[in-house]
């Protein structure tokens, strides 16, 4: 059984990953169609790829994970240097790409190539930085970590030890359901 930190990670993977296809894909059609695109939808959503990654997840990665792994792999540092520079770029890249999401909304279409091209890569990013965690750091990281790290971790990425978080939980759940999910949530993001 895998311990419940990595649990956490690879359903919080399967859910900021569900968010991302979809903006892609909401972004892909309104471009093929030559419409406007749901700019509230589309603020949700990037509010949620904000929120949840800065409070929940990347958080946890740099200030648990990644530091215990430094430790004990030192032949995984480079690759843990470059995750770090992706979760400190991510939140410099999720505020462009919402003043071009702005630009767009308010000055209409002359703005739209570059939102599209912003948001590109902000996605395909994205959903690299996820790739490299899952193929190798976390096997990397079953391999090496002992016991003790892992029920530290448990610890850390649990949501139940702290109230502010559970809350902050919740509520990305409850605006997940309703951006993506229109009511019923499927079993990895409960
Ligand atoms: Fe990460
Ligand atoms: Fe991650």
């Amino acid at each position: 059984m895998s311990p419940s930190a990595v649990t956490a990670i690879l359903e919080q993977h399967q859910a900021l990953g569900a968010v991302l296809r979809s903006f892609r894909l909401q972004v892909e059609r309104t471009r093929h169609s030559g419409t406007p695109p749901d700019f509230g939808t589309l603020r949700a959503m990037l509010f949620y790829l904000d929120e949840v990654p800065a409070q929940l997840h990347h958080a946890k990665e740099s200030t648990y994970l990644f530091p215990r792994l430094r430790e004990r792999c030192p032949p995984l540092r480079p690759v843990l240097d470059r995750l770090e520079a992706e979760h400190t770029r991510g939140e410099i890249a999720i505020r462009e790409l919402e003043r071009a999401l702005l630009a767009f909304e308010v000055m209409g279409e002359p703005r739209r190539a570059a939102f599209e091209a912003a948001a590109e890569r902000y996605v395909s990013t994205y959903i690299g930085h996820m790739e490299v965690e899952e193929d190798y750091v976390i096997p990397v990281a079953l391999d090496c970590l002992t016991a003790s790290d892992w029920a530290e971790l448990d610890e850390a990425f649990s949501v139940d030890r702290d109230p502010a978080e559970r809350d902050i939980a919740e509520a990305c759940r409850e605006l997940l359901r309703r951006v993506l999910f229109q009511g019923s949530l499927p079993s990895f993001c409960r």
